[in-house]
């Protein structure tokens, strides 16, 4: 009798963790702020904001209208780090929803959630492997042409194994970004070599944080990286945090604002051409969707990161 109460309570309580993963967590969307230290001395600041895995489904509108509520935050620039959409007619209600944002200077890459729509899979298989086998089906079926297209026809960079320039407040930007590696889709050949010096910042935008790109970023001398994909782990657990990167990079960088490589003294440290050691600063977003098929967030909210960049402490 005893022990099926015991099981009775702990079914109870598991429902209740997974409806509030599901239903709250899930839509309780978060604006992280961080100050990065990476502008030229006597720059102005600047208002560059993140956003990233919105995996939008047609019927996401509590998303949606967040999304359309981050123009208040009047960014200088924005920066999407892929994996926007989940659903093939989600391409208009992704680009409704950035709204006014499309008015603001941009970049972006995309991620293979993108190209390939979502399947149903055992959620707990990240905890083994990645999901970098996953969209191996053959031709995309996701609408990423006409995604890539109405973000162009706005005028923000297409940085998918491209270089550009952006001009965003008083600054002059050089960007450059792979596709998605997790795909195989990541031709850094294609962007490699020195970034400009005299540019006022350089950005290295990918989905996928994986170390051996970001390192090629920091040895031809980006100052800034931003990348999605690992949805900060999207279930992480009190005193623990995040359980799985879906990627190559380090559980305490999931999500946030970092350095790579992330220690100087570390083997394998990127070194300028000139033998001086670089390192630059790197934020990965959690996310602000799931996939369809893992409709769920545990102590790892939704976001978007308004980064002030600030000019450097010599
Ligand atoms: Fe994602």
């Amino acid at each position: 009798m005893r022990s099926r109460a015991l099981i009775g309570t702990a079914a109870l309580a598991g429902s209740a963790v997974i409806g509030y993963a599901a239903v709250v967590e899930r839509n309780w969307f978060a604006l992280r702020r961080y100050d990065v230290p990476v502008l030229p001395p006597g720059a102005t600041p600047l208002r560059m904001l993140h956003i990233s895995d919105a995996h939008l489904t047609p019927g996401r509108h509590r998303l949606m209208s967040w999304i359309r509520s981050l123009a208040a935050l009047d960014p200088d620039v924005v920066v999407n780090t892929g994996d926007s959409i989940s659903h093939p007619q989600a391409v208009q209600p992704f680009l409704e929803a950035l709204g006014p944002l499309l008015d603001r200077p941009g970049a972006f890459v995309y991620g293979s959630n993108d190209l390939y729509s979502p399947v149903l899979k055992n959620p707990t298989r990240y905890l083994w492997r990645t999901s970098a086998l996953e969209h191996r089906r053959g031709a995309p079926d996701l609408p990423w042409a006409d995604l890539g297209a109405g973000l162009e026809a706005a005028g923000w960079v297409n940085a998918n194994n491209r270089r550009g320039r952006i001009k965003a407040g008083n600054l002059d930007i050089e960007v450059a970004g792979v596709h998605d590696s997790h795909i195989d889709l990541d031709h850094y050949e294609e962007i490699a070599g020195p970034a400009d010096p005299a540019a006022d910042l350089r950005l290295g935008v990918l989905h996928s944080p994986e170390p051996a790109i970001m390192d090629s970023f920091v040895a031809d001398g980006y100052d800034l990286l931003l990348a999605g994909h690992t949805h900060g782990g999207q279930v992480c657990l009190p005193g623990i945090g995040t359980l799985v990167t879906n990627c190559g990079i380090d559980r305490p960088r999931a999500r946030g604002l970092h350095r790579h490589p992330a220690e100087l003294t570390m083997a394998g440290r990127a070194d300028g051409a000139d033998g001086s050691e670089r390192q630059a600063w790197l934020h990965v977003s959690a996310g602000l969707g799931t996939s369809p098929y893992a409709p769920f967030r545990l102590c790892c909210r939704p976001e978007a990161t308004l980064l002030t960049l600030v000019p450097r402490i010599r």
